[in-house]
């Protein structure tokens, strides 16, 4: 009987420094969980840090110091940020957007940012997302020219001008397709691709809006429309150099034979030379050729840009470019350190808030291109 007690009593006991031990253990291993995750946010801390540092070296001459957008989209946006992956977010990143401004930046398209900064940018990206403002979508209407032009800088190499198909890839423009398969199945195919076939997916790098610009696109062809694309010889320029400098001769010469199409005069015979360096397989050699000729596009005549600067011009900035209300001319280093392109958009478009209004619907490209070799004499 007193051994039975003696025996509870150790039993109890032991029971007891189980549970303080235990206990112990217990605290023990909050305390290490706590630490886990103290260290897994410093890690994260120090992503959206480093972040930070790319984006606003990189990113905020597009997107805005605060991501609230500009030339690029606005990323600060609570709605986009809840609909967007990481994994989403970080494809586009590393690949840029295709016939848009959005540059691809991994160092495997030729761009500067490792995959480990790719997601830094993202984790920075992403840390918005809590206090992100509620941007109303602006409507968009999706739309078949810009449609044709994004499938002939991008899917026509397989897909054939026009889409009328290839030794590559079948033809998309085929009636009989076309009449058989509803758009939901075009826009899951573009999407998702069949990469083991050679089909990309595209869903990671084009933007819903652009999907939807080629599902327009593919709706004119079902009514059987022929859809011209809208090109433009300075966007044709900088495609053909992008290609070049990914080594892509393939799809420079299609932008260069394109851009042919289209130019005139003294561009049209640099864009010759060009064909010929890349049909001599002279990659560098085009390559150079090319650039220098898209820092100058379009090339304009100096002699009627005169004339034009004395009608338009002169009121403000001086017969002899001396400046009044607006600022001088000759010589202006804006002028001298701005790529003709760059020129060509800022005269259409003026500077906001300034008495220098654009000129979009006054001028044409072609007399802005000859007001700007003007400008050039003065200012090399
Ligand atoms: C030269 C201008 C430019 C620069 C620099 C630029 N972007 Fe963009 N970005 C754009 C444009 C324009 C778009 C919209 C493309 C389109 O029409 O789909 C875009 C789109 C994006 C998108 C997709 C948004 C969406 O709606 O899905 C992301 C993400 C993005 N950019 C991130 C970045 C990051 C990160 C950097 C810096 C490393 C950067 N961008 C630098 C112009 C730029
Ligand atoms: C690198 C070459 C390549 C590029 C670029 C490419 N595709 Fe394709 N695509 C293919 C191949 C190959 C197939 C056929 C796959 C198969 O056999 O299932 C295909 C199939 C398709 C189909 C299904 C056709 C059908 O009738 O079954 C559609 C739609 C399509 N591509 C749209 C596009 C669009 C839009 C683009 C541009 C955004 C594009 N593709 C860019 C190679 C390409
Ligand atoms: C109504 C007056 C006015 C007219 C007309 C005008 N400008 Fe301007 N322009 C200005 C002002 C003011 C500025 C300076 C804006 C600012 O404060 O940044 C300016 C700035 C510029 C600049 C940038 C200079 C720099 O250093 O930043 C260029 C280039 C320019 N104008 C070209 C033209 C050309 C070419 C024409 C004719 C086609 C023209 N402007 C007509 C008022 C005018």
């Amino acid at each position: 009987m007193n051994s039975k007690e003696n025996y509870d009593r150790y039993t109890i006991i032991g029971l007891v420094l189980t549970l303080i031990v235990l206990g112990g253990m217990g605290v023990y291993w909050l305390g290490e969980t706590t630490r886990l995750a103290e260290a897994a946010e410093t890690l994260a801390d120090e992503r959206v840090h480093r972040g930070r540092e790319i984006f606003t070296e990189q990113c905020v001459s597009c997107h805005g110091a605060q991501g609230e957008g500009g030339v690029g989209t606005a990323l600060n946006n609570r709605g986009l940020l809840k609909n967007t992956l990481d994994d989403v977010f970080f494809s586009v990143i590393r690949s840029g957007v295709p016939s848009t401004e959005m540059p691809a930046w991994s160092v495997d398209f030729g761009g500067p940012l490792t995959d480990e900064d790719v997601k830094d940018v993202v984790a920075f990206i992403r840390a918005w997302e809590p206090t992100a403002p509620e941007i109303e979508p602006v409507v968009f209407v999706p739309d078949e020219t810009r449609g044709a032009l994004l499938f002939s800088s991008t899917c026509a190499l397989c897909h054939g001008e026009d889409g009328l198909g290839t030794d590559e890839a079948p033809a998309i423009n085929d009636p009989a397709r076309l009449a058989s398969l509803e758009n939901d199945w075009y826009r899951a195919t573009i999407r998702n691709g069949r990469p083991a076939k050679g089909m990309p997916t595209w869903g990671t790098v084009l933007s819903p809006d652009q999907v939807e610009d080629l599902i327009a696109l593919i709706d004119a062809w079902r009514d059987g429309a022929e859809v011209e694309a809208a090109f433009s010889v300075t966007d044709l320029l900088a495609s053909a150099v992008f290609s070049l400098e990914e080594g892509d001769a393939d799809s420079a010469g299609l932008h260069v034979t394109r851009a042919l199409q289209s130019a005139e005069g003294a561009g049209a015979e640099v864009l010759r030379n060009a064909a010929v360096q890349l049909s001599d397989g002279d990659e560098s050699g085009a390559l150079a050729t090319l650039s220098a000729l898209a820092d100058q596009w379009p090339l304009g005549d100096s002699t009627a840009g005169g004339e034009i600067y004395s009608t338009y011009c002169t009121p403000c900035h001086g017969a002899q470019g001396e400046g009044g209300i607006g600022l001088p001319l000759n010589p202006s280093e804006f002028v001298a350190g701005s790529r003709t392109p760059e020129l060509v958009e800022f005269i259409f478009e003026g500077r906001e808030g300034t008495a220098m209004a654009g000129f979009d619907g006054r001028l044409t490209e072609a007399e802005i291109a000859d007001v700007i070799a003007f400008l050039r004499l003065w200012s090399p």
